[in-house]
């Protein structure tokens, strides 16, 4: 029986607010009040594992202490001040100087957004305006890959190869400009049963350049591993083909890191498992593990040069909020303090066993996929055909999950992939029970 605290709060909820992602005007099933480590508690004292450290962007679970400090002395010296005008503020220099020891490929030049979406819609705008400062404005195509999650604002939202229609199709016709390629998702691969198909996506996209006209192309934008899209690590040879086809044909690449950055995968940033050397980067979620909305976009000297000695043609109030700034500094200096990136490999590799031993033998499970905790179960109804659960079963899965205590999400393509992400502080102990849990829910469940 529901308090009457939560029934108020709940219709109070859907008398005002609308949800992303949500059927507007439908109930939401629970109010979250308080978090600890890797738990979240709602409004009637349950408590549940975050094993999808929400948006995969709680990557040091909820409540750190070193961060919340951080907040709280930066708010005791200054709130707000504008990063327009010739002026910073301390924070934003130190953070910046911070990220350029970390960020891959020797990026040190920074921008900083709100969040996923602004990073992505400001690489964008600097891949476009790199080409048109160095006298080749017709270079503004970009390519980005089916399958791909990289925002929806106005600009990302027409990279963002994810959900089809369902995206897209309620804001009208997309910008010209813009390219999608079919993605490396193997397992239901745009060009068939083919062998060797996640590969065909990399040699298609060189198909598109060489149709297009190189020199009509700005950029290319992936995530090192697809994330939204359903946790899919390319496959060997992938990024290395992908690179070269850049390089050669002069077209800057764009890694978005927004999701799979900050210790998600086992490494500070995901572009490390490639040793990819991008021109631009976006960051977000985890860069404050979430606790403040930032972001930030790190690019290349070649690509700041572009910009050298002219008004940089952008800007939001908010860039560099000396706040989000200092959780920022306390967020990666937590990650290299306590191994973050070293513990969600461990944990990770600890999970791949699990679930390769004892997931994938279940009739519901089609495949293991992902790196670190950055992992997804493939849910079929039939292993032979790769039939995807249906989305009426991807609801009541999660149902069954939440009221054992198991917050996660089913994502991906075929809405099919059972994420298996938790914060990256999570023990080896934590890892199994909620592993025990998931399991059982799966073994009891009928695919058919
Ligand atoms: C890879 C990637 N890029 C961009 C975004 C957009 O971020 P935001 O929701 O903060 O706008 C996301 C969000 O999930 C993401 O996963």
């Amino acid at each position: 029986m529901t308090s009457q605290r939560t029934q108020e709060l709940i219709q109070s909820d859907k008398e005002h607010q609308v949800h992303p992602w949500w059927i507007t005007g439908q109930a939401i099933t629970r109010v979250f009040e308080k978090g600890h480590g890797i738990y979240l508690v709602d409004t009637e004292g349950q408590e549940y594992m975050d094993f999808a450290s929400q948006l995969i962007c709680s990557n040091l679970g909820h409540r750190c202490q070193e961060i919340n400090e951080a907040i709280t002395a930066a708010l005791d010296k200054i709130d707000y001040v504008t990063n327009f005008y010739g002026q910073t503020n301390v924070y934003a220099v130190e953070l910046s100087r911070k990220l350029a020891q970390i960020t891959p490929g020797g990026l040190k030049r920074f921008y900083y957004t709100c969040g996923g979406s602004e990073s992505t819609d400001t690489a964008l705008k600097l891949a476009r305006a790199y080409w048109y400062f160095k006298g080749q404005a017709a270079k503004y195509k970009i390519i980005s890959l089916y399958d791909s999650y990289h925002g929806l604002s106005g600009f990302s939202m027409n990279v963002t190869g994810l959900g089809g229609g369902r995206m897209h199709s309620p804001f009208g016709p997309a910008p010209a400009g813009y390219l999608r390629v079919p993605s490396y998702y193997e397992y239901r691969s745009m060009f068939g049963d083919v062998p060797d198909s996640g590969l065909l996506s990399a040699q298609f996209m060189e198909k598109v350049i060489q149709k297009e006209g190189a020199a009509s192309i700005a950029a290319f934008i992936a995530e090192p591993i697809l994330g939204s899209g359903g946790h899919i690590v390319p496959p060997d040879g992938w990024w290395s083909m992908v690179t070269e086809i850049c390089r050669r044909n002069n077209i800057l690449l764009i890694v978005d890191e927004v999701m799979t950055g900050f210790c998600r995968t086992g490494k500070m940033f995901a572009s490390e498992h490639w040793d990819l050397k991008p021109d631009i980067m976006t960051m977000a979620k985890g860069i404050t593990a979430a606790v403040l909305p930032f972001g930030g976009v790190a690019f290349s000297d070649e690509v700041y040069s572009a910009f050298e000695g002219k008004p940089f043609p952008h800007g939001f109030t908010y860039t560099a909020h000396p706040v989000c700034c200092a959780a920022s500094i306390a967020t990666i200096d937590y990650y290299l303090k306590n191994q973050v990136a070293e513990n969600a490999a461990k944990i990770g590799l600890h999970i791949t066993k699990r679930l390769e031993k004892e997931f994938l033998p279940l009739p519901c499970v089609g495949l293991i996929d992902g790196r670190g905790l950055f992992q997804a179960v493939e849910l079929v109804t039939d292993k032979e055909k790769k039939t995807p659960i249906s989305i009426e079963q991807n609801g009541i899965l999660i149902q069954k999950l939440a009221e054992k205590g198991i917050w996660t999400r089913i994502q991906g393509p075929a809405l099919n992939r059972l994420e298996i992400c938790p914060p990256c502080i999570i023990t080896v102990e934590e890892a199994d029970k909620a592993l025990d849990i998931i399991k059982s829910v799966l073994t009891e469940f009928k695919p058919s």
